[in-house]
């Protein structure tokens, strides 16, 4: 049915198609001009895009594109702008003498901040990311050093580590195993396991062993840890007078350090770490709070 009267569709003067169904007429409603033009644009700018850059997956690979660009290669550049921005700093930093960086306010904020980030990403991990350490690991944070806490002493020690095999400067010392190895009678070790309670104020689980174990230690124990107990850092032997432990304070604690002795190991840093890291990470661990004063 083709009604031309229909007033509806004279007033609005729609062009059609031509094409009639059972009287239904097709509208011919184009597409805006400007849409097409964009969409049409949006296509070739796609195409264009997937041959300059990285687009179409392979089977081992994407397509590379013409311009070259990647996001590791993108991600790379940034790192090396921000190395070659820092470059100076870091060149001082790894220079001046240690004992300096304390004392230039702007070496220091850069050195701890630095040394957080280092600490953070290496050392968190068996330090704790507060640097409060756990059992076998040392806090860090307190004044009592196994090694010394001058910074000279912490740059060396994460310099070179202590008891690794990888660097023949590696801090290194060994306890023996006296129970092990049969260097003292079981009674000696409870003997001395008692004595070595009482050194930090602690009560000893038997108190008639106590004396007999002074001797013991004397004998034994007193050519690394010093006659009063407190410690050794040329050798790393801990204070046993400051009732902190590295590996704790209880008789059963005790009584296997010496029966079986322990060998903490640390990696060397030099292998992994630049020397602005190693000073940036010392200058942190040093202004921690346990930190001390160079002789
Ligand atoms: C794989 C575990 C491990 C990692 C990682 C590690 N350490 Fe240690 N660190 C140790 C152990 C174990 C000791 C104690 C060794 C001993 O008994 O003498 C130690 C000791 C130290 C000491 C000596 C403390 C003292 O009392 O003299 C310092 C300083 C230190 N670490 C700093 C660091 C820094 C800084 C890092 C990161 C760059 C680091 N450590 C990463 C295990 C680790
Ligand atoms: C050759 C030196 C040496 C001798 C001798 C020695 N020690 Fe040690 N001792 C150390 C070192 C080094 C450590 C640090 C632990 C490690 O090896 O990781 C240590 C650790 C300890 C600890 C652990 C302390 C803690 O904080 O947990 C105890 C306890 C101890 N020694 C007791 C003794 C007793 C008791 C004797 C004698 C029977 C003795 N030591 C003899 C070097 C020595």
């Amino acid at each position: 049915m083709s009604d031309k009267k229909d007033t509806k569709r004279d007033d609005l003067d729609y062009e059609t198609t031509g094409h009639s169904w059972d009287g239904i007429e097709e509208y011919n409603k184009p597409l805006p001009r400007w849409w097409l033009m964009v969409f049409y644009a949006t296509i070739i700018w796609g195409v264009g895009y997937t041959i300059a850059y990285p687009a179409w997956p392979g089977v081992r690979s994407a397509t590379a594109g013409l311009l070259g660009w990647s996001t590791r290669g993108a991600v790379a550049e940034e790192i090396s702008a921000q190395e070659a921005k820092l470059a100076p700093i870091n060149e001082q930093l790894a220079s001046v003498e240690l004992t300096s960086i304390a004392s230039d306010p702007e070496l220091n904020g850069y050195a701890q901040n630095a040394g957080a980030a280092v600490f953070r990403t290496w050392c968190a991990q068996c330090h704790g990311s507060g640097a409060a350490g756990a059992k076998g690991y040392p806090n860090l944070l307190d004044d009592d050093w196994l090694w010394g806490g001058s910074i000279e002493d912490i740059h060396t020690t994460i310099t070179h580590g202590i008891r690794n095999e990888d660097d023949p400067d590696a801090r290194y010392s060994e306890m023996p195993a006296f129970g092990r190895d049969g260097l003292l009678e079981r009674e000696q070790i409870a003997a001395v396991s008692n004595y070595v309670m009482t050194l930090s104020g602690e009560e000893p689980q038997d108190a008639s062993l106590v004396e007999e174990g002074a001797t013991v230690f004397a004998d034994n124990c007193a050519a690394c840890h010093g006659e009063d107990g407190t410690g050794d850092r040329m050798q790393g032997a801990p204070n046993l007078t400051d009732a902190i432990w590295l590996y704790g304070g209880d008789y059963a604690t005790i009584h296997e350090t010496v029966t079986n002795a322990r060998f903490g190991v640390m990696p060397n840093w030099n292998a992994r770490l630049s020397e602005a890291e190693i000073r940036a990470v010392a200058t942190y661990v040093h202004g921690l709070g346990g930190g001390e004063a160079s002789e």
